[in-house]
This record gives C-alpha cells, sequence and structure tokens, in this order.
C-alpha cells in the first residue's frame, strides 16, 4: 500500500438531541488524540470564528423561517471551513467538531421540516468535497432528553421546543444514519455516561488510531 506522502488531517463531528450529553465527551475525544501525539483543533457550530459566533448570537435567539436558519448555519459554516477547518485539515491537523451539517439536517431538515432536498443543495454547495471521516451520534428518547434540560441552564430557542420537534430531530439524525452509515456511529446515550463513554473510546481505538497511525 502506499502511504500517502503529507500527513492527513481528520474531521471528527459530534451530534445529538440538545440533553444527549455530548459536551464531556467532545473533551474526552480530543484529550485521547493529543495523547497519541496529534495536534487537534477543537471547535463548535455554529461557530468558530468571530463571525460565525456572531451569527451564532442571532441565530439562537432570534426567531426566523425555516429556510432562513438553514442559509445563517451554512452561513457560519461557509467561514468556519474557509478560515479554520479547512486550513487545518491542510497542515495535516485533527478537526474535532460539536456540531456540523448533520445538524441542519436534523434540526432545519427535519425538526423545522425543511426536507432533505433544500440541505442536500446547500451541503453540496458549502462542502460538497468534504465529509467527516466519522460522527458520533449521541442517540437519546426525547422525554429523557427533556427531563435532563429541564435541569440544566436557562434554554435557548431550540432547548425550549418540545419533545414533538425532538422526536423529528431524532428521526432525522437516524435517516442521516441510514444513508452514511460507514461515517455515523450511534451511540446510547441513554446509558451511565461511563458506558457512554467506553463504546466512544472502543470505537475511537479501533477505527481511528489506524488513521492516526498511517499519518504519522
Ligand atoms: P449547541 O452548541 O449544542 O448548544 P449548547 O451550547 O446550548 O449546548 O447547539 C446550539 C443549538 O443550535 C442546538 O440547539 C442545535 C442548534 N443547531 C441547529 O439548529 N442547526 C445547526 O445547523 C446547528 C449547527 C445547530
Amino acid at each position: 500500500m502506499t502511504l500517502p506522502s503529507t500527513k492527513p488531517g481528520r474531521l471528527i463531528t459530534f451530534e445529538g438531541i440538545d440533553g444527549a450529553g455530548k459536551s464531556t465527551h467532545i473533551a474526552a475525544c480530543a484529550d485521547w488524540l493529543r495523547s497519541l501525539g496529534l495536534t487537534v483543533v477543537l471547535s463548535r457550530e455554529p461557530g468558530g470564528t468571530a463571525l460565525a459566533e456572531a451569527i451564532r448570537n442571532q441565530f439562537l435567539t432570534q426567531a426566523c423561517d425555516p429556510q432562513t436558519e438553514a442559509l445563517l448555519a451554512f452561513a457560519a459554516r461557509s467561514d468556519h471551513l474557509a478560515r479554520v477547518i479547512r486550513p487545518a485539515l491542510a497542515r495535516g491537523d485533527w478537526v474535532v467538531l460539536d456540531r456540523f451539517t448533520d445538524s441542519t439536517a436534523a434540526y432545519q431538515g427535519g425538526g423545522r421540516g425543511l426536507g432533505v432536498d433544500r440541505i442536500a443543495a446547500l451541503e453540496a454547495w458549502v462542502h460538497g468535497d468534504l465529509q467527516p471521516d466519522r460522527t458520533y451520534l449521541f442517540d437519546l428518547d426525547p422525554e429523557e432528553a427533556a427531563r435532563r434540560r429541564a435541569q440544566a441552564r436557562e434554554a435557548d430557542r431550540f432547548e425550549a421546543e418540545d419533545v414533538v420537534f425532538f422526536g423529528r430531530v431524532r428521526q432525522a439524525y437516524l435517516a442521516r444514519m441510514a444513508a452514511a452509515p460507514a461515517r455515523i456511529v450511534k451511540l446510547d446515550a441513554g446509558q451511565p455516561p461511563d458506558a457512554v463513554r467506553a463504546a466512544l473510546m472502543a470505537d475511537l481505538a479501533a477505527n481511528l488510531a489506524p488513521l492516526a497511525r498511517l499519518g504519522s
């Protein structure tokens, strides 16, 4: 087998409905990659650049129609890709993202009912050439997610949505997974955090450690 002449950067994304508890696991993933000697860029969407964070601020607070929501998410993503994600991957860094286009497919496409076609068109336009190497979908029953959110801090306008909305978001995530089974890995977020972490670490070790060695 011919090894690539430059060290390839990799893109790992984390997804799930609000309350699924992905945040602490994202930090653990980044720590583990760093322990392998990799340079990790940890970021989030919407956000990751000054412009995209400004868009995020509006996105989370201003009510707007579903199409505008999707366009705002992709505008933020386009800037994030241009200034942070693509340059990092070109350097050979590993990029770990708290949410990416699967969120737009799930929340705007599914939750808001925009459908798959317009999300697919925007996806092809903005990053048709680039997909995550691995996506972890923290899957959780919307009723349980609502119980967890009720114990957390003040809700933004997405977190304040009802279980019917999050049921649609969840189904749209599962449809994305069915369409990309080699990329998207479902983690049962209803398990205790230690069990979720063990499942995540097992997949990282089995599927991403070999890529890290390939690139070194
Ligand atoms: P997140 O950072 O997970 O929220 P928090 O910091 O409150 O944990 O995500 C922000 C919210 O934006 C979340 O409710 C999902 C939503 N979202 C979309 O609706 N579409 C998108 O494309 C993205 C990236 C996020």
